[in-house]
């Protein structure tokens, strides 16, 4: 892998042996904010694919994987103006770092719809760029709308999807299980 990949699954790795809970992703945070500044990612970053979509579910690279504490790295790349469909993660921890392109990332909450079904409503919404971290935490409901460029996030998530169960809310109301975003493995180096 890229040297600056390496060091940090090195530090992540001893991150995970020392803390737990917010502050061991909070120390993620912290060594994502430096690896999204290396100059040959962001230069490897170049060549990565534009996500599929299989007709339920969008891929995402998967360039790690750690065997001792699960935690995964993930890339996703969006075209401009793609977006998210609205979901969470589960009991997962997600570290979400954006290399290039602009997002809006926004948070709902859960409400009664019409005619009995679950619905959402926005409750807080932030503008990332690169070189920006958003942590998401356990059962947060979310997406991310690209603008106008295309967008390359590299993500670190606390174990790989399809691992968990997460759900998410589809437009005409209601919500639905599935297992996350399809795994495709993606050297990174
Ligand atoms: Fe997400």
């Amino acid at each position: 892998m890229l040297p600056a990949v390496e060091r940090f699954v090195s530090e992540m790795r001893d991150v995970c042996t020392t803390v737990d809970g917010d502050e061991r992703w909070e120390k993620c945070r912290e060594l994502l904010l430096k690896l999204l500044e290396d100059g040959e990612l962001r230069k490897h970053a170049e060549d990565w694919p534009v996500g599929g979509y299989d007709g339920k579910k969008v891929d995402n690279l998967l360039f790690y994987e750690d065997p001792d504490h699960s935690f995964v790295i993930n890339g996703l790349i969006k075209n401009p103006g793609g977006r998210a469909m609205i979901h969470d993660h589960g009991k997962a921890w997600t570290v979400y770092g954006l290399l290039r392109g602009n997002e809006r990332i926004v948070r709902y909450r859960e409400v009664g719809g019409a005619d009995g079904d679950v619905g959402y409503e926005e409750i807080a919404a932030v503008e990332c760029g690169p070189g920006e971290v958003d942590i998401v935490r356990p059962w947060e409901i979310h997406s991310e709308y690209a603008g106008d460029e295309k967008t390359v996030a590299v993500i670190i998530r606390s174990q790989r999807s399809g691992t968990f169960e997460q759900y998410r809310y589809l437009d005409d109301g209601g919500k639905e299980k599935y297992g996350g975003p399809n795994q495709v493995p993606y050297e990174l180096g």
